[in-house]
C-alpha cells in the first residue's frame, strides 16, 4: 500500500516517517522508531498499555492511526528520564513505592500519570484512581501505583514551590 510521509516530534526529536494509512501509531512507535516501551495489551482500547502523551493529552496509541499524528508532538516513556540519565520524579516514585511488578503496564501508566499530574497537580486518592482508570494492571492491585502518583505529586509540587 502506498506510504505517506508524516512529520512527528518524538521526545523532542523532529523526524519524518513513511507510514501506510492503516498503520496504528503504536506500531509505528514500536516497529519503525524502535520505541518499544509502549506496549500492546489488548485489541479493544481498554488496557492503556499503549498510552503516550500527544499534544498535551494522554492517547491510547493503539486507537490512532499514525497518519492522524502528522505534525504532533509525542512523548513516550523513553523521553521521561532527564538528559543526565536521572529518573523523572514519576519514574522514581514508581520505583520507590513499588508501583510495578512485571512492568508491562508501567510505560503507559507513567505516561498517564505524567498528564494527570499536569491536569491536576495535587489529586486526591479518588481522583488518582479515576484518573488512571483507562490503564489496567494485572500485577499490583493498583494500591502502590496510587501511592507512587501521590509521591510524585508531592515531589513535583515541592519542586514547583522551590522554583
Ligand atoms: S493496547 Fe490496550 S488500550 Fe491500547
Ligand atoms: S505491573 Fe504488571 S501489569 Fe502492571
Amino acid at each position: 500500500m502506498a506510504k505517506t510521509l508524516i512529520k512527528l516530534t518524538v521526545n523532542g526529536d523532529e523526524m519524518e516517517v513513511a507510514v501506510e494509512p492503516r498503520d496504528l501509531l503504536i506500531h509505528t512507535l514500536r516497529e519503525q522508531l524502535e520505541l518499544t516501551g509502549a506496549h500492546i495489551g489488548c485489541d479493544t482500547s481498554h488496557c492503556g498499555a499503549c498510552t503516550v502523551d500527544l499534544d498535551g493529552r494522554s492517547v491510547k496509541s493503539c486507537t490512532m492511526f499514525a497518519v492522524q499524528a502528522d505534525g504532533a508532538e509525542i512523548t513516550t516513556v523513553e523521553g521521561m528520564a532527564h538528559a543526565d540519565g536521572t529518573l523523572h520524579a514519576i519514574q522514581e516514585a514508581f520505583r520507590e513505592m513499588h508501583g510495578l511488578q512485571c512492568g508491562f503496564c508501567t510505560p503507559g501508566m507513567i505516561m498517564r500519570a505524567h498528564r494527570l499530574l499536569q491536569e491536576n497537580p495535587m489529586p486526591t486518592e479518588d481522583e488518582i484512581r479515576w484518573g488512571i482508570s483507562g490503564n489496567l494492571c494485572r500485577c499490583t492491585g493498583y494500591q502502590n501505583i496510587v501511592k507512587a502518583v501521590q509521591m510524585a505529586s508531592e515531589t513535583l509540587s515541592q519542586k514547583v514551590a522551590a522554583e
